[in-house]
């Protein structure tokens, strides 16, 4: 791929140095701007397109440090390398650490040196863009991080998610089992500044009340019994970062109270501490419940809600978007192909439509399991409908329940008549111990017509097995 050519911005108060680096640079086919200090700099960088600056430290106006300062608030800013008169590794491991620069060169900087580092930094840009442009095509084809679909619900999702991930705003997710939630937590906090600090998930439900708050705000040796050790909790080290609360709404109540200060204050204390700690974190929710009823119900606080539901991001069921199923279930395959060692080709166009018809109430989840059923039974080529587990999408399988002496048979709702005369026809014979004519009798048709039915049964299935 051409690219276009990468445009350095040089910022020194001397005039002798800014045109000496300016000359080396342009010299290897780069074009340079120039800023006498910090402040001249940032203007230009909000009006220019900039791919690296070059910087001095010491100036007069707003140093190389400042400049530093403020571009690693801004975020997204292009790499820096830092020119500086005063050595020392110190001085470079703090300029690199604590200020975000990209690296560290001394003055006078030996021109191999400084074409070395250009370079690794440039070539750092292009790969961030090409990162850039890929993730985008990539979620426009329905792929955002791990998340997939290309529903209408899944899109406008994606351009939520893109739109919220590079605030600090709480997100509240909801959605049924499976659909999701922890994947669109990891999405989010990829997607945001915070994606080189950590995730943290917690889960609310799994923990009694003690262990919960020791989880979240972590405890000193001696704070209860058990607490035979200092122990930092989730809240401390997901500091920087984000903070998965799962199951929120299984959170004890007064656990709940705590946690909400904490997140009014962003200040954490241990249990059994005396000192606060400051905190930057990102809380993100989830609760597969209905959390208006969880709060009607008194399970969840109504505060603590409205605190983390600054955006609230419902997640649609897998039944509601199956039009999402053939990239999702091609998706899996590749990906179970690769964890199993198979070679299946995709889905035979019968066994897509029997995903179709079935509900998914354990969601994506449940379709991911299936799928890697289907990808290790069949191995290699196409997944037929016989590779399926036996409740997907058959509307479950007529039965004969025997209650004391009577015996019924049991029709699921969604079964089609032509299927309902089949099971009906086949429970008969099972009752009759394979007799025909009875059977016939019994369903009032001639045994002629039963035994025609029977052998057009019997070529639908091998049919069927053929996958033809
Ligand atoms: N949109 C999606 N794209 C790809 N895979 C998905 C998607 N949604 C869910 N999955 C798959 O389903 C699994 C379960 O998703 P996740 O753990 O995020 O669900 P959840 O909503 O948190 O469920 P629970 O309420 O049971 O915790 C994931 O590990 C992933 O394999
Ligand atoms: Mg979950």
């Amino acid at each position: 791929m051409e690219y276009p050519q990468s445009r350095i911005l040089v910022v020194d108060d001397e005039c002798e140095q800014r045109d000496r680096v300016g000359a080396l640079l342009e010299s290897w086919g780069y074009a340079t701007l120039k800023a006498t200090n910090g402040s001249e700099a940032l203007g230009l960088l909000d009006s220019e397109q900039v791919d690296v600056v070059v910087t001095d430290l010491m100036m007069p106006v707003m140093t190389g440090l400042e400049l530093l300062r403020s571009l690693h608030e801004r975020g997204s800013a292009p790499p820096v390398i830092a020119l500086t008169a005063f050595g020392g590794i110190e001085k470079a491991l703090s300029v690199i650490h604590d200020y975000g620069a990209f690296w560290f060169a001394e003055k006078p900087v030996q021109p191999e040196v400084l074409r070395a580092l250009v370079e690794r930094a440039v070539t750092q840009v292009r790969l961030a863009e090409e990162n850039h442009r890929l993730r985008l095509q990539l979620s426009q084809q329905g792929v955002l991080d791990e998340l997939i679909g290309n529903s209408d619900p899944m899109k406008r999702l994606f351009a939520t998610i893109r739109q919220i991930a590079p605030t600090r705003a709480s997100v509240l997710l909801t959605g049924e089992s499976g659909s999701g939630k922890e994947l669109v937590a990891r999405a989010i906090h990829k997607l945001s500044p915070r994606t080189k600090q950590p995730f943290i998930a917690v889960n609310c439900a799994a923990l009694p009340e003690t262990l919960i708050e020791s989880e979240l705000f972590g405890h000193e040796k001696g704070s209860f019994t058990g607490a035979v050790e200092r122990r930092v909790g989730c809240m401390e080290a997901a500091d920087g970062g984000t903070l998965l609360l799962d199951e929120l709404a299984e959170m004890p109540i007064q656990t709940q109270g705590k946690l909400l200060r904490v997140l009014e204050d962003r200040r954490v204390r241990r249990l059994g501490g005396r000192t606060d700690f400051d905190v930057d974190v990102r809380v993100i929710a989830a609760t597969n419940r209905n959390a208006l009823d969880a709060i009607r119900d008194g399970r969840l606080r109504e505060d603590l809600y409205y605190r983390l539901n600054v955006f609230h991001l419902a997640l649609p069921a897998l039944r509601e978007r199956k039009e999402d199923l053939p990239l999702l279930a091609d998706a899996f395959v590749q990906r179970y192909n690769l964890q199993h060692g198979c070679k299946v080709s995709g889905l035979h166009p019968s066994t897509l439509e029997r995903l179709y018809s079935h509900n998914w109430p354990g969601n994506v989840r449940e379709l991911r399991n299936v799928i890697e059923y289907c990808v290790v039974m069949t191995g290699e080529g196409l997944i037929y409908p016989k590779s399926l587990p036996a409740h997907i999408g058959d509307g479950g399988a007529p039965t004969i329940e025997v209650s004391g002496e009577s015996e019924t048979v049991t029709l699921p709702f969604g079964t089609s008549v032509e299927k309902a005369e089949e099971a009906l026809i086949r429970l008969t014979l099972q009752h009759t111990n394979n007799n025909k004519t009875r059977a016939a009798l019994i369903l009032g048709l001639s045994t002629k017509t039963l035994l025609a039915k029977l052998r057009q049964y019997h070529k639908g299935h091998s049919m069927a097995a053929d996958g033809r």
